[in-house]
Protein backbone atom coordinates (compact mmCIF):
# COMPACT_ATOMS: atom_id res chain seq x y z
CA UNK A 1 0.00 0.00 0.00
CA UNK A 2 0.82 3.42 -1.02
CA UNK A 3 2.37 5.09 2.00
CA UNK A 4 0.26 8.73 2.72
CA UNK A 5 2.16 12.10 1.78
CA UNK A 6 2.66 14.63 3.91
CA UNK A 7 4.09 16.87 1.98
CA UNK A 8 0.66 18.29 1.34
CA UNK A 9 -0.65 18.57 4.93
CA UNK A 10 -1.23 21.48 6.30
CA UNK A 11 0.78 23.75 8.75
CA UNK A 12 0.30 26.28 10.95
CA UNK A 13 3.64 28.67 10.97
CA UNK A 14 3.39 32.08 12.78
CA UNK A 15 0.05 31.64 13.37
CA UNK A 16 -0.19 31.44 9.52
CA UNK A 17 -1.74 28.41 8.35
CA UNK A 18 -0.20 26.83 5.39
CA UNK A 19 -1.31 24.76 2.54
CA UNK A 20 1.68 22.26 2.44
CA UNK A 21 5.01 21.44 3.47
CA UNK A 22 7.32 22.54 0.54
CA UNK A 23 9.31 25.50 0.74
CA UNK A 24 10.71 27.57 -2.05
CA UNK A 25 14.10 28.76 0.06
CA UNK A 26 15.96 31.83 -0.85
CA UNK A 27 17.89 31.83 -4.26
CA UNK A 28 19.93 33.93 -5.30
CA UNK A 29 18.93 34.99 -8.97
CA UNK A 30 20.26 38.87 -9.56
CA UNK A 31 17.51 40.02 -11.70
CA UNK A 32 16.43 43.06 -9.64
CA UNK A 33 18.14 46.45 -11.27
CA UNK A 34 21.50 47.66 -9.99
CA UNK A 35 19.84 49.88 -7.36
CA UNK A 36 18.70 46.57 -5.93
CA UNK A 37 15.10 47.48 -7.04
CA UNK A 38 12.92 44.70 -7.51
CA UNK A 39 11.44 43.96 -11.25
CA UNK A 40 8.61 43.13 -13.30
CA UNK A 41 10.30 39.51 -14.25
CA UNK A 42 11.04 38.82 -10.20
CA UNK A 43 6.91 39.15 -10.15
CA UNK A 44 6.65 36.83 -13.28
CA UNK A 45 9.13 34.40 -10.97
CA UNK A 46 7.99 34.32 -8.35
CA UNK A 47 4.24 33.81 -9.29
CA UNK A 48 5.18 30.91 -11.22
CA UNK A 49 6.59 29.61 -7.94
CA UNK A 50 3.51 30.39 -5.71
CA UNK A 51 2.12 27.13 -5.27
CA UNK A 52 4.66 26.78 -2.13
CA UNK A 53 3.33 26.59 1.24
CA UNK A 54 6.18 28.74 2.24
CA UNK A 55 8.04 31.30 -0.06
CA UNK A 56 11.24 32.24 1.32
CA UNK A 57 12.76 35.14 -0.78
CA UNK A 58 16.34 35.46 -2.48
CA UNK A 59 18.73 36.95 -0.31
CA UNK A 60 17.81 40.40 0.12
CA UNK A 61 20.46 43.01 1.36
CA UNK A 62 19.35 45.11 4.08
CA UNK A 63 22.15 48.14 3.29
CA UNK A 64 24.16 49.13 0.16
CA UNK A 65 27.09 48.02 1.73
CA UNK A 66 25.92 44.14 2.50
CA UNK A 67 25.40 43.08 -0.46
CA UNK A 68 28.41 40.87 -2.78
CA UNK A 69 26.61 41.15 -6.18
CA UNK A 70 25.23 43.34 -8.79
CA UNK A 71 21.61 43.34 -9.22
CA UNK A 72 20.81 41.46 -5.79
CA UNK A 73 17.33 42.96 -4.22
CA UNK A 74 17.43 45.48 -1.28
CA UNK A 75 14.66 46.53 1.30
CA UNK A 76 16.63 49.49 2.70
CA UNK A 77 15.05 52.34 0.45
CA UNK A 78 11.09 53.84 -0.66
CA UNK A 79 11.57 52.46 -4.02
CA UNK A 80 12.47 48.78 -2.89
CA UNK A 81 9.65 48.89 -0.38
CA UNK A 82 7.21 50.13 -3.45
CA UNK A 83 8.68 47.50 -6.04
CA UNK A 84 8.67 44.63 -3.89
CA UNK A 85 4.49 45.02 -3.26
CA UNK A 86 3.42 43.10 -6.48
CA UNK A 87 6.28 40.61 -5.94
CA UNK A 88 4.64 39.69 -2.50
CA UNK A 89 1.10 39.39 -3.58
CA UNK A 90 2.04 37.42 -6.32
CA UNK A 91 3.96 34.82 -4.07
CA UNK A 92 1.01 34.74 -2.12
CA UNK A 93 -1.94 34.67 -4.99
CA UNK A 94 -2.10 30.83 -3.44
CA UNK A 95 -1.67 31.42 -0.18
CA UNK A 96 1.57 30.51 0.99
CA UNK A 97 3.37 32.74 3.74
CA UNK A 98 5.68 34.79 2.10
CA UNK A 99 9.00 35.63 4.17
CA UNK A 100 12.17 38.00 3.03
CA UNK A 101 15.34 36.69 3.26
CA UNK A 102 17.24 39.77 5.22
CA UNK A 103 21.02 39.70 4.02
CA UNK A 104 24.83 40.92 4.99
CA UNK A 105 26.97 39.44 3.35
CA UNK A 106 30.57 40.82 5.46
CA UNK A 107 33.61 39.60 4.32
CA UNK A 108 32.11 37.98 1.21
CA UNK A 109 31.77 41.31 -0.46
CA UNK A 110 34.31 43.50 -2.66
CA UNK A 111 35.61 46.75 -2.82
CA UNK A 112 34.26 46.68 -6.48
CA UNK A 113 30.78 46.37 -5.34
CA UNK A 114 30.86 48.72 -2.00
CA UNK A 115 29.56 52.19 -2.01
CA UNK A 116 33.05 53.46 -1.06
CA UNK A 117 34.61 51.19 -2.99
CA UNK A 118 36.86 50.25 -0.13
CA UNK A 119 37.40 46.00 1.03
CA UNK A 120 33.88 44.96 3.12
CA UNK A 121 33.89 45.37 6.89
CA UNK A 122 33.41 42.26 8.97
CA UNK A 123 34.20 40.86 12.53
CA UNK A 124 37.67 40.59 11.94
CA UNK A 125 40.19 41.54 9.49
CA UNK A 126 40.89 37.85 8.58
CA UNK A 127 40.28 37.31 4.52
CA UNK A 128 38.55 34.11 3.40
CA UNK A 129 41.12 31.87 1.21
CA UNK A 130 40.46 28.64 -0.32
CA UNK A 131 37.36 30.32 -2.73
CA UNK A 132 37.43 33.17 -4.69
CA UNK A 133 34.63 36.11 -5.83
CA UNK A 134 32.24 35.66 -8.43
CA UNK A 135 33.26 39.06 -10.60
CA UNK A 136 31.52 39.77 -13.56
CA UNK A 137 34.90 39.28 -15.67
CA UNK A 138 35.90 36.03 -13.47
CA UNK A 139 37.04 35.04 -10.21
CA UNK A 140 39.15 37.06 -8.37
CA UNK A 141 40.62 36.26 -4.94
CA UNK A 142 38.74 37.96 -2.05
CA UNK A 143 40.08 41.11 0.10
CA UNK A 144 41.05 41.40 3.40
CA UNK A 145 38.34 43.11 5.13
CA UNK A 146 38.14 45.97 7.37
CA UNK A 147 37.39 45.39 11.11
CA UNK A 148 33.83 46.80 12.53
CA UNK A 149 33.85 48.76 15.07
CA UNK A 150 31.63 48.99 17.71
CA UNK A 151 29.70 51.27 16.69
CA UNK A 152 29.48 50.26 13.09
CA UNK A 153 28.01 46.77 14.44
CA UNK A 154 25.53 48.77 16.39
CA UNK A 155 24.40 50.59 12.62
CA UNK A 156 24.32 47.20 10.88
CA UNK A 157 21.81 46.28 13.75
CA UNK A 158 19.48 48.93 13.69
CA UNK A 159 19.80 48.62 9.70
CA UNK A 160 18.33 44.87 9.78
CA UNK A 161 15.54 46.20 11.98
CA UNK A 162 14.75 48.88 9.37
CA UNK A 163 14.89 46.28 6.70
CA UNK A 164 12.23 44.30 9.45
CA UNK A 165 10.23 46.79 9.01
CA UNK A 166 10.32 47.16 5.26
CA UNK A 167 9.74 44.11 4.83
CA UNK A 168 6.31 43.97 6.48
CA UNK A 169 5.45 47.39 4.58
CA UNK A 170 6.26 45.50 1.33
CA UNK A 171 3.54 42.69 2.64
CA UNK A 172 5.84 40.15 3.59
CA UNK A 173 4.41 37.88 6.64
CA UNK A 174 7.72 37.34 8.24
CA UNK A 175 11.36 37.26 8.19
CA UNK A 176 14.26 34.79 7.69
CA UNK A 177 17.53 35.57 8.97
CA UNK A 178 20.36 34.50 7.08
CA UNK A 179 22.91 32.93 9.51
CA UNK A 180 24.35 30.77 7.17
CA UNK A 181 26.80 29.98 4.61
CA UNK A 182 29.71 31.88 6.16
CA UNK A 183 28.28 35.69 5.30
CA UNK A 184 28.64 38.22 8.21
CA UNK A 185 26.15 36.79 11.07
CA UNK A 186 27.86 33.43 10.53
CA UNK A 187 31.10 35.12 10.15
CA UNK A 188 30.38 36.35 14.05
CA UNK A 189 29.67 32.81 15.03
CA UNK A 190 32.66 30.88 13.64
CA UNK A 191 35.81 31.25 15.46
CA UNK A 192 38.33 31.12 12.73
CA UNK A 193 36.39 34.55 11.31
CA UNK A 194 35.75 35.99 14.67
CA UNK A 195 39.00 36.71 16.72
CA UNK A 196 37.21 40.03 18.52
CA UNK A 197 38.74 40.21 22.17
CA UNK A 198 35.65 42.60 22.75
CA UNK A 199 32.30 41.49 23.63
CA UNK A 200 30.93 40.04 20.41
CA UNK A 201 34.55 38.07 20.26
CA UNK A 202 35.47 34.87 22.89
CA UNK A 203 32.86 32.67 24.19
CA UNK A 204 29.93 31.30 22.59
CA UNK A 205 27.79 33.54 24.01
CA UNK A 206 29.90 36.41 22.79
CA UNK A 207 29.74 35.34 19.55
CA UNK A 208 26.04 34.44 19.38
CA UNK A 209 25.22 38.05 20.43
CA UNK A 210 25.18 39.84 17.04
CA UNK A 211 22.55 37.28 16.13
CA UNK A 212 20.64 37.89 19.01
CA UNK A 213 20.89 41.43 19.10
CA UNK A 214 19.37 41.32 15.25
CA UNK A 215 16.91 39.11 16.38
CA UNK A 216 16.01 41.56 18.83
CA UNK A 217 16.10 44.65 16.57
CA UNK A 218 13.83 42.94 14.05
CA UNK A 219 11.52 41.94 16.68
CA UNK A 220 10.48 45.24 17.45
CA UNK A 221 8.76 45.20 13.96
CA UNK A 222 7.71 41.71 14.21
CA UNK A 223 6.52 39.15 16.36
CA UNK A 224 8.78 36.26 16.86
CA UNK A 225 6.96 33.63 15.73
CA UNK A 226 7.53 35.50 12.18
CA UNK A 227 11.36 35.59 12.52
CA UNK A 228 13.19 32.27 10.92
CA UNK A 229 16.73 31.46 11.24
CA UNK A 230 19.24 29.87 8.69
CA UNK A 231 22.12 27.97 9.54
CA UNK A 232 24.18 25.51 7.74
CA UNK A 233 25.88 23.66 10.61
CA UNK A 234 28.11 21.55 8.93
CA UNK A 235 29.65 23.87 6.26
CA UNK A 236 33.25 25.06 5.74
CA UNK A 237 31.92 27.02 2.44
CA UNK A 238 33.53 30.02 2.13
CA UNK A 239 36.25 29.10 4.80
CA UNK A 240 33.49 29.11 7.67
CA UNK A 241 35.60 27.43 10.05
CA UNK A 242 35.48 26.49 13.98
CA UNK A 243 37.09 24.70 16.41
CA UNK A 244 34.33 23.03 17.41
CA UNK A 245 31.21 23.40 15.36
CA UNK A 246 29.17 20.65 17.03
CA UNK A 247 29.35 22.35 20.33
CA UNK A 248 29.14 26.07 18.72
CA UNK A 249 25.65 24.80 16.72
CA UNK A 250 24.21 22.79 18.93
CA UNK A 251 24.67 26.15 21.90
CA UNK A 252 23.07 28.22 18.71
CA UNK A 253 20.19 25.89 18.31
CA UNK A 254 19.25 25.68 22.07
CA UNK A 255 19.44 29.26 22.70
CA UNK A 256 17.48 29.84 19.40
CA UNK A 257 15.26 26.94 20.96
CA UNK A 258 14.44 29.71 23.89
CA UNK A 259 12.87 32.61 21.62
CA UNK A 260 9.45 31.41 20.65
CA UNK A 261 10.87 32.07 16.70
CA UNK A 262 8.49 31.34 13.54
CA UNK A 263 11.21 28.30 12.86
CA UNK A 264 14.65 27.46 11.95
CA UNK A 265 15.88 26.53 8.82
CA UNK A 266 18.85 23.91 8.47
CA UNK A 267 20.80 23.45 6.12
CA UNK A 268 21.99 20.00 4.99
CA UNK A 269 25.77 18.84 5.45
CA UNK A 270 26.57 18.13 2.00
CA UNK A 271 25.30 21.60 0.68
CA UNK A 272 28.92 24.09 -0.28
CA UNK A 273 26.77 27.05 -0.45
CA UNK A 274 24.77 26.43 -3.85
CA UNK A 275 26.42 23.28 -5.04
CA UNK A 276 26.09 19.09 -4.00
CA UNK A 277 29.50 18.00 -2.26
CA UNK A 278 30.49 14.90 -0.29
CA UNK A 279 29.22 15.06 3.01
CA UNK A 280 32.00 16.23 5.53
CA UNK A 281 33.93 13.97 7.65
CA UNK A 282 33.18 15.47 11.32
CA UNK A 283 29.60 16.95 9.83
CA UNK A 284 26.12 16.82 12.42
CA UNK A 285 23.45 14.95 11.86
CA UNK A 286 20.72 17.31 10.78
CA UNK A 287 18.19 14.98 13.03
CA UNK A 288 20.28 15.60 15.67
CA UNK A 289 20.12 19.65 15.55
CA UNK A 290 16.76 19.71 14.87
CA UNK A 291 15.97 17.46 18.06
CA UNK A 292 16.72 20.95 19.82
CA UNK A 293 14.57 22.71 18.72
CA UNK A 294 10.63 22.41 19.42
CA UNK A 295 9.32 24.47 17.07
CA UNK A 296 9.20 24.43 13.27
CA UNK A 297 12.19 22.88 11.78
CA UNK A 298 12.75 23.17 7.72
CA UNK A 299 15.41 21.23 5.70
CA UNK A 300 16.49 22.22 2.71
CA UNK A 301 19.38 20.73 0.52
CA UNK A 302 19.22 18.35 -2.04
CA UNK A 303 15.99 16.37 -1.42
CA UNK A 304 13.42 15.51 -3.82
CA UNK A 305 10.00 13.94 -3.06
CA UNK A 306 10.84 10.60 -1.40
CA UNK A 307 13.73 12.02 0.61
CA UNK A 308 11.46 14.75 1.84
CA UNK A 309 8.53 12.44 2.73
CA UNK A 310 11.01 10.15 4.65
CA UNK A 311 12.24 13.81 6.54
CA UNK A 312 8.21 14.67 7.38
CA UNK A 313 7.68 10.96 8.57
CA UNK A 314 10.44 10.42 10.92
CA UNK A 315 10.49 13.82 12.34
CA UNK A 316 13.40 15.33 11.44
CA UNK A 317 11.35 18.20 9.00
CA UNK A 318 8.13 19.80 9.56
CA UNK A 319 8.70 21.69 5.83
CA UNK A 320 11.14 20.94 3.25
CA UNK A 321 13.15 22.88 0.92
CA UNK A 322 13.87 22.45 -2.87
CA UNK A 323 16.01 24.98 -4.45
CA UNK A 324 17.43 23.46 -7.72
CA UNK A 325 14.49 21.26 -8.49
CA UNK A 326 11.93 24.42 -7.86
CA UNK A 327 14.33 26.72 -10.40
CA UNK A 328 13.52 24.28 -12.91
CA UNK A 329 10.11 23.39 -11.90
CA UNK A 330 7.87 26.41 -10.78
CA UNK A 331 4.74 24.18 -10.44
CA UNK A 332 6.86 21.35 -8.40
CA UNK A 333 3.76 20.73 -5.51
CA UNK A 334 1.40 20.21 -8.66
CA UNK A 335 4.14 17.88 -10.19
CA UNK A 336 5.00 15.86 -7.02
CA UNK A 337 0.87 15.50 -6.57
CA UNK A 338 0.58 14.14 -9.70
CA UNK A 339 3.81 11.95 -10.15
CA UNK A 340 4.55 14.19 -13.09
CA UNK A 341 8.40 14.21 -14.74
CA UNK A 342 10.23 16.96 -13.59
CA UNK A 343 12.63 19.28 -15.46
CA UNK A 344 15.95 19.30 -15.77
CA UNK A 345 18.10 22.52 -14.27
CA UNK A 346 19.75 24.16 -16.97
CA UNK A 347 23.12 25.94 -15.84
CA UNK A 348 22.77 28.72 -18.34
CA UNK A 349 20.31 32.06 -16.66
CA UNK A 350 20.87 30.66 -13.39
CA UNK A 351 22.65 34.14 -12.15
CA UNK A 352 21.72 37.20 -13.62
CA UNK A 353 20.14 37.62 -17.13
CA UNK A 354 17.18 37.90 -18.25
CA UNK A 355 14.09 35.76 -18.75
CA UNK A 356 16.25 32.93 -19.93
CA UNK A 357 16.69 30.46 -17.73
CA UNK A 358 14.39 32.37 -15.11
CA UNK A 359 11.21 32.29 -16.44
CA UNK A 360 11.20 30.28 -19.18
CA UNK A 361 10.92 26.93 -17.32
CA UNK A 362 7.70 25.50 -18.38
CA UNK A 363 4.60 25.07 -15.83
CA UNK A 364 2.23 21.63 -16.60
CA UNK A 365 -1.08 23.29 -17.67
CA UNK A 366 1.79 25.63 -20.33
CA UNK A 367 3.37 22.84 -21.25
CA UNK A 368 0.40 20.39 -21.56
CA UNK A 369 1.84 17.63 -19.89
C1 LIG B 1 25.04 32.20 -4.21
O1 LIG B 1 24.82 33.30 -4.71
O2 LIG B 1 25.62 31.29 -4.81
C2 LIG B 1 24.65 31.98 -2.81
C3 LIG B 1 24.01 32.99 -2.13
C4 LIG B 1 23.63 32.79 -0.81
C5 LIG B 1 23.88 31.59 -0.21
C6 LIG B 1 24.51 30.58 -0.89
C7 LIG B 1 24.88 30.77 -2.20
O3 LIG B 1 23.53 31.40 1.06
Amino acid sequence: MERPSRLFDSLVLGGQPLPNRIVLPPLTRSRATNDGIPTQLMEEYYRQRAGAGLVISEGVVIAPQATAYARVPGLYSAEQVAAWRPVVAAAKRHGAAVYAQLWHVGRQSHSTVQPDGLPPKAPSAIPITGYQYRAPSGRIPYEVPRELTTAEITDIVQAYGTAARNAVRAGFDGVELHAANGYLIDQFLNDASNQRTDHYGGSYENRMRFLLEVITEVARSLPAERIGVRLSPSSDWMDARDTDKRTLYSTAVRTLNELGLAYLHLVEPEIAGSTTVARPEDSIPTAELAALFDGVVIVTGGHDQTSAERLLADGTADLVGFGRLFIANPDLPQRFRTGAALEPLRPAGIYGGGHEGYTDYPSLAISGL
